[in-house]
């Protein structure tokens, strides 16, 4: 008989407020985030190391159990980045990515020294077409890799995942092999991955269902589900799985991820939360954190959040209808069911506006989570006061806007200081910028353009120098009415094909634009200058450089 273990101990064991386990009492959910490693492989985004340290920060206060920082033999920029996070979080465990090398192994536990609950997560192809035409092996070869790969990564720390990739599209006795062969190595959590979100729910529970009754030690492991969202059931599988056993749900913030995505974190949180009665279990996450973190993590990857999207979406706590407003007022779960401020859309009455002072715009931000410098503060109050003359009420979204604004200024190479354009049907377009430079130099310049933003986009090259490609551009109003703040998102992609997310923020477009093209090089030349840092260190330390690793 096989030693009987509890499946969630490695987390729970140092989870605060943890609930006790006992008749009757609701099982509790790992939670483990990939938003920066899965949700970074989404095409069109670029973390540096300390905006991933930044989403990491807050995935610490929403409540997540586990934080997967990245794949640290990716790059330099990927190992930098988990061990950054593996120092600075010391509630959370701290997961790195490594493939089935010694190497990527060795790399991934170097990476996670400074943690205080480490843990290596290796993955290897499972299914016989990636067996076949990736890694060229066979499956007893396969096998025999785990195994000696699970021993490897057991002999540096006691939590060890393993994934088999491609899961779902598997030989179903060939996975059992290989899930009874890592445990039996060490493995503390299997990942049962859909990789290429090809599974249905009933046929993923099935899976499930016969991995918890056909592989002998699976009482030794937590049974870990990674769903991918290629046919839009990511979340659904993810759930079916919980209900059959398992008890790791590997997700990201806002659904981001790999093609279409990987499962919802909010999605799957809230569905336990709000079916309770049905799944009778629990996870520690803070939900009064989840709409902050969408914000977060769409605001640094530069993923826009649809309004449609479940939770975190701009619509989705919202009333249009006759019908449904009526119900509304009279009773609220006549058409909610779940309370908005219960994922941190707050329903605050103190409503901001031109008479408004320091302290009552500091207790707003206060309330709306964001803790800034004395010099940030004053920098936004004045930009408030500004925003306030042209609009009579300033909405939370306004806040955040302008906050968000003066964050992004606050990490700047080149600064845009005044940006002045003529344009109209009928006459040339043109643009005037005055930027500072890194030394504090003043650096102006004019041009002609097809349009306002052209002219401006041509002069601000011809100051900075930095070739690349506008890919995408888009224009949002953050609340209605005329005069909302228009928020502006664009692309740049360098000569090495490397992509750049850039936001701005104004009531004129025209300047958000501006603001947004100076965020997306200001990243660039950040990221690039980090590129150059880590390459000179690693032909220092002998190790791979950034060239060779990616
Ligand atoms: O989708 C996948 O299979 C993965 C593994 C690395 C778990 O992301
Ligand atoms: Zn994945």
């Amino acid at each position: 008989m096989d030693e009987e273990v509890d499946i969630t101990r490695n987390a729970e064991a140092r989870v605060p407020g943890k609930k006790s386990e006992g008749a009757g009492m609701s099982d509790r959910v790992i939670i483990f985030d990939t938003t920066l490693r899965d949700g970074e492989q989404a095409a069109g985004t670029s973390l540096t190391p300390k905006e991933k340290l930044a989403i990491a920060m807050q995935l610490d206060k929403l409540g997540v159990d586990v934080i997967e920082a990245g794949f640290p033999i990716s790059s330099p920029g990927d190992f930098e980045a988990v061990q950054l996070v593996a120092n600075e979080l010391r509630r959370p465990t701290v997961c790195g990515l490594a493939h089935c090398r010694p190497a990527a192994i060795d790399r991934a536990w170097e990476a996670l020294q400074g943690a205080a609950h480490p843990r290596i997560h290796i993955f290897l192809s499972a299914s016989d077409v990636q067996l076949a035409h990736m890694l060229k092996k066979s499956r007893l070869e396969a096998l025999e890799l785990a195994r000696e790969m699970t021993a490897r990564a057991k002999s540096y720390t006691d939590d060890v995942e393993f994934s088999p990739m491609d899961a779902t599209r598997a030989d179903v006795g060939f996975l059992y092999q290989l899930l009874e062969a890592v445990i039996d190595a060490g493995a503390t959590t299997v990942n049962i991955a859909d990789t290429v979100g090809y599974s249905t729910v009933n046929e993923f529970g099935d899976l499930i269902k016969g991995i918890m009754e056909n592989v002998p030690n699976i009482g030794k492991a937590c049974v870990s589900v990674h769903c991918h969202d290629d046919l839009g059931m990511a979340v659904a599988n993810s759930l079916e799985a919980v209900r059959l056993g398992a008890r790791q749900i590997e997700c990201t913030v806002n659904g981001i991820g790999e093609r279409a995505g990987n499962a919802a974190l909010e999605e799957v949180v809230m569905a336990l939360k709000t079916r309770h009665d049905i799944f009778n279990l629990d996870t520690n996450v803070d939900t009064t954190q989840i709409s902050k973190s969408s914000r977060v993590v769409s605001e640094l990857t530069g993923f826009l959040v649809q309004a449609n999207k479940a939770i975190v979406g701009g619509n989705a706590f919202r009333h249009q209808s006759g019908i449904h407003q009526d119900g509304m007022v009279k009773e609220s779960t006549t058409y909610e069911i779940m309370d908005p401020r219960s994922v941190g859309i707050s329903a605050s009455s103190l409503v901001l506006g031109k008479l408004s002072g320091k302290h009552a715009f500091r207790e707003r931000l206060a309330e709306l989570g964001f803790a800034l410098s004395e010099e940030a503060l004053t920098h936004s109050f004045r930009a408030f006061k500004e925003l306030a003359d042209q609009k009579r009420e300033i909405s939370d979204r306004d806040l955040e806007s302008l906050v968000s604004e003066e964050l992004r200024s606050e990490t700047q190479v080149y600064k845009l200081d005044h940006v002045d354009v003529a344009c109209g049907d009928h006459s040339l377009h043109s643009a005037a910028v005055r930027l500072i430079g890194p030394k504090g130099e003043i650096l102006s310049d004019a041009a002609l353009g097809t349009g306002p933003v052209d002219a401006i986009y041509k002069v601000i090259n011809r100051i900075v120098g930095i070739p690349n490609t506008l890919v995408e551009f888009t224009v949002n109003a953050i609340t209605e009415g005329m005069d909302s703040i228009g928020e502006v998102l664009i692309r740049i992609e360098t000569e090495d094909h490397r992509i750049y997310t850039g936001r701005g923020s104004s009531t004129d477009i025209v300047v958000a634009s501006a603001r947004a093209y100076m965020n997306a090089l200001n990243r660039l030349i950040i990221s690039q200058q980090t590129r150059q840092d880590l390459d000179a260190a690693a032909a220092s330390s002998g190790k791979p450089g950034m060239k060779e690793a990616d």
